[in-house]
């Protein structure tokens, strides 16, 4: 094959140089080498011309754009999520779209569960009180918290993650696993967790902890308001490693500041890496920059998925995890 005649793709992500290895022995590649995120001109004006790109969970990609591109037949996200992709405009343009599952739900399902416990037991809280020089003395009450053994694990969206998530409460720490998801798990699958579907106002009235897993699309935004908020017990925590905007972040600040729920753990924010201001100002939430599937082991799994389903797209073969499989047929 001469060089000339291999398909251009674009990689919009600074991202591991192995990547780019990998990709480059199959196709011309225009790569973002630096750790800045591009403008949509600039994106636009890049993807033009390419056969498919690499992308991650922070390039909104439209009708509009994909207009631009003609030429494009696939789009690889190395992320589970993917609603910063028009599926349906890329379908209709027979473009392959695939996301990057399986490989981060362990991972991901650890970092859920270490921000609950975090959230629940005031890790961070507690560190920032010390690193301030405040510890003076023991005191009975001192960043007393909830437990987590034992206590009434709430999943909404049991999909992998909440599943894994499951696991880990169900046999790490003898959690009562209750979930709400729009279709029950097969009895086999909900058996060995001993997890028990409910409706969400169950859900919500009776979880100690409350875990958000459930993907974002315009009918789950602000899947959790002012109103669910209301429902959930005074003591109870809530953690959200889905996508920032299935909570609105403005009651959440406002109940976390009237205590009607004790603490939370957010890694994902509305209109992320901005913060609601109101959460910033608050000790009864943990804080991280959207960082659950972030091991080097994991990240990695997940952007040489992403290339390998953009080296069998474009080669002719079927992706291995396709998002709008109708396309291929
Ligand atoms: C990504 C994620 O790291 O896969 C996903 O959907 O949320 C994370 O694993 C994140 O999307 C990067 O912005």
């Amino acid at each position: 094959m001469t060089a000339g005649k291999r398909p251009a793709v674009l990689v919009t992500r600074h991202i591991f140089p192995e990547i780019a290895t990998r990709l480059a022995a199959h196709f011309e590649v225009e790569a973002n080498d630096r750790p800045v995120d591009w403008s949509r001109d600039e994106l636009l004006r890049r993807l033009h011309g390419k056969a498919g790109a690499f992308i991650s969970s922070t390039e909104p990609i439209d009708a509009a754009l994909l207009d631009a591109c003609p030429g494009l037949r696939a789009l690889c996200t190395m992320t589970v999520g993917y609603n910063n992709i028009d599926v349906a405009a890329c379908t209709a343009r027979g473009i392959v779209v695939t996301n990057a599952p399986d490989v981060l739900t362990e991972t991901t399902a650890d970092f859920g569960f270490a921000l609950m416990m975090a959230t629940a037991r005031r890790i961070t809280e507690s560190e920032h009180f010390l690193r301030a020089g405040r510890w003076q003395r023991w005191s009975y009450d001192m960043f007393v918290g909830v437990d987590v053994h034992g206590a009434t694990l709430g999943i909404l969206g049991m999909g992998r993650i909440g599943q894994a998530i499951a696991r880990r409460g169900a046999r790490g720490f003898d959690m009562k696993v209750i979930y709400h998801n729009r279709n029950r798990l097969a009895p086999e699958l909900e058996a060995p967790l001993g997890a028990r579907w409910v409706d969400k106002a169950a859900l919500l009235r009776q979880a100690d902890h409350l875990v958000i897993v459930v993907p974002y699309s315009p009918s789950s935004r602000h899947t959790i308001g002012a109103v669910d908020l209301a429902l959930m017990k005074p003591t109870a925590t809530l953690t959200n490693i889905a996508r920032g905007g299935v909570v609105d972040d403005a009651a959440l600040a406002q109940a976390l500041a009237d205590r009607r729920i004790a603490a939370a753990g957010l890694d994902v924010f509305d209109g992320e890496p901005q913060v609601h201001p109101g959460l910033l100002a608050l000790p009864n939430v943990v804080l991280t920059p959207h960082i659950a599937s972030a091991t080097t082991a994991t990240r990695m799994k997940m952007a040489m998925l992403a290339a390998d389903n953009l080296i069998a797209i474009l080669g002719g073969k079927s992706p291995l995890t396709p998002v709008n499989p109708e396309v291929l047929t």
